[in-house]
């Protein structure tokens, strides 16, 4: 089963149609709900480089769909051809974005999962890595709801929050990870009032953030960015959470381009500031944010964002698509096995290992 357990009040962002993968193009939110069916490994590379499918977990997980895709043609008696194409594919389609660790760490579990299976039938190999996809976006829906429970814990009815860019149901399998508090607060009744950043240059905020929470039914206000410090020091927010695409292990957070700005100014103003993050995207390996890979995406983002010129042709552009929050700016990172502060490097390590710290 490649459904979440549950039905989300939103739009999902990928689903598996029994031989293809059906994608909610992303890039064309909220005009038009365009579905599109992938059935190479190509085409979900591509859909990832160009945002059709984004977010770090939706990503993660469409890339192992799109490596089941791309091994799926080999048959039994070619299994020195397919342990060859194999590692390349993982490489290619890991390849396609740097910063979420998501992304290697749902192709690096299946890898090892089909390596250990090594003197089986192509049958059973492409079989595995399958059943793998499906059990990570499986649990991936199961994760989010875990993380919205216990952030719930740290909210309260009628409170302002301020989220930035889109860490909802759309970059995960469901209900997202900054946002699952808010729809299960909405589910028990809760009046929260959420302020969304419309996340410049590429609107995640706008076009897919307001879009599923107004969907849903939930009090959303958009904002621009450089708003964020008026309406904190006008007392609207009492809480900002976020998303993460990785947090390196001494707990410094990379997340979409802008959320530095927004911590700094929530420390500012007294605001607690939580990332939420799955501990799929906690990386014990990468030893602080200046090791995080920070993608760098086209000009025309920034100067042709959506059709229309917006800035002289020529002009030299710098367009980081993700910041680091250093660990000092977060007041706790919630994840499916709990919350922790990201100044607690055991801590961080219990909760990847799975142990409960709260
Ligand atoms: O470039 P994007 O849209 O993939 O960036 C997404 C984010 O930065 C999210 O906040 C992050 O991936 C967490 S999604 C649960």
């Amino acid at each position: 089963m490649t459904q979440p357990v549950w039905t989300p009040p939103h739009p999902l962002s990928l689903e598996w149609k029994g031989d293809y993968l059906a994608l909610l193009d992303q890039r064309r939110l909220p005009a038009e709900k365009v579905v599109l069916q992938i059935t190479t490994a190509e085409e979900v590379r591509e859909a990832i480089v160009h945002l059709a499918v984004r977010g770090a977990p939706a990503i993660g997980i469409a890339a192992v769909y799109g490596l089941y895709l791309g091994m799926r043609n080999f048959q039994d008696g070619e299994e020195d051809a397919f342990w060859q194409e194999l590692p390349r594919l993982v490489d290619d389609l890991n390849a396609a974005r740097p910063t979420a660790v998501n992304l290697s760490w749902a192709l690096k579990r299946t890898a090892a999962k089909v390596e250990t299976l090594r003197s089986r039938s192509v049958e059973e190999l492409k079989a595995a890595i399958l059943a793998e996809a499906r059990a990570i976006h499986r649990e991936d829906a199961e994760v989010c709801r875990r993380i919205g429970e216990y952030a719930l814990t740290l909210l309260k009815d009628g409170m302002g929050i301020l989220t930035h860019c889109n860490a909802g149901g759309l970059a995960t399998a469901a209900y997202g990870t900054a946002l699952a508090p808010m729809y299960l607060a909405h589910e028990r009744g809760w009046k929260l009032k959420v302020y969304a950043d419309e996340t410049r240059p590429v609107l995640q905020g706008s076009r897919l953030t307001a879009f599923e929470l107004q969907q849903a039914g939930l009090d959303v206000t958009l904002i621009c960015d450089n708003m964020a410090g008026a309406v904190m020091k006008e007392g609207k927010v009492q809480v900002v959470i976020v998303g993460t695409d990785r947090v390196a292990a001494n707990g410094d957070v990379a997340n979409k381009i802008g959320t530095y700005s927004v911590a700094v100014l929530a420390k500012a103003h007294g605001i607690p500031f939580y990332v939420a993050a799955p501990t799929s995207s906690i990386d014990l390996g990468t030893p602080t944010g200046a090791e995080i890979p920070i993608e760098e995406r086209a000009a025309e983002e920034i100067t042709c964002g959506f059709g229309k010129a917006t800035a002289p042709e020529g002009v030299q552009v710098y367009n980081p698509a993700f910041d680091v929050t250093p660990a000092e700016y977060v007041t706790a990172i919630i994840t499916e096995n709990g919350i922790v502060d990201p100044r607690d490097k055991e801590g961080l390590r219990r909760v990847v290992l799975h142990k409960q710290t709260i």
